[in-house]
């Protein structure tokens, strides 16, 4: 059993996609453990970001996520990181193959609807960064 935070990005709760990205992951057995509409500090962004504090497009990354609401939740099940990333696509949605959430819904990298955590460490670090335990069933 995995446990894996997933947010819904200002893109695609824009676009009214939360259900569609929730239903798919439900779909696939996958269980919504938490989940919550919430504005994104530019604290929380940046510890979110961390790794990507050095690249020349860090400040369009916390400015973009900051910029809206997103739908932060828990996604868990058995290999839920790895099942969540590749239900995701690739990074850069042209590279993403339909089926996929970004191969589906997205053109462009600053824009991929979805962000899903990329290992053990960082679902731990990124859960911790949105949820209480308190928050997650
Ligand atoms: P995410 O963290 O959002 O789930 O995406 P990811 O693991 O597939 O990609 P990552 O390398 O962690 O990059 C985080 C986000 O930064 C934006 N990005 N822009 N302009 C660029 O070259 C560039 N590269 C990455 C993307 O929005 C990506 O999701
Ligand atoms: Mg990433």
């Amino acid at each position: 059993m995995q446990q894996t935070l997933v947010l819904v990005k200002p893109d695609g709760v824009k676009k009214n996609l939360i259900g569609e990205v929730v239903s798919r992951f439900e779909a696939r057995g996958l269980k919504i453990s938490a989940l919550k509409l919430m504005k994104i500090t530019e604290e929380q962004a940046k510890f979110h970001y961390a790794e990507h504090a050095e690249k020349p497009f860090f400040g369009e990354l916390v400015e973009f996520i900051t910029s809206g609401p997103v739908a932060a939740m828990v996604v868990s099940g058995e290999n839920a990181i790895k099942a969540v990333r590749g239900m995701m696509g690739a990074t850069n949605p042209l590279d993403a193959v339909p089926g996929s959430i970004r191969g589906d819904y997205a053109l462009t990298i600053g824009e991929n609807i979805v962000h899903g955590s990329d290992g053990e460490e960082s679902a731990a670090r990124e859960i911790k960064n949105f949820f209480t335990a308190e928050e997650i069933y």
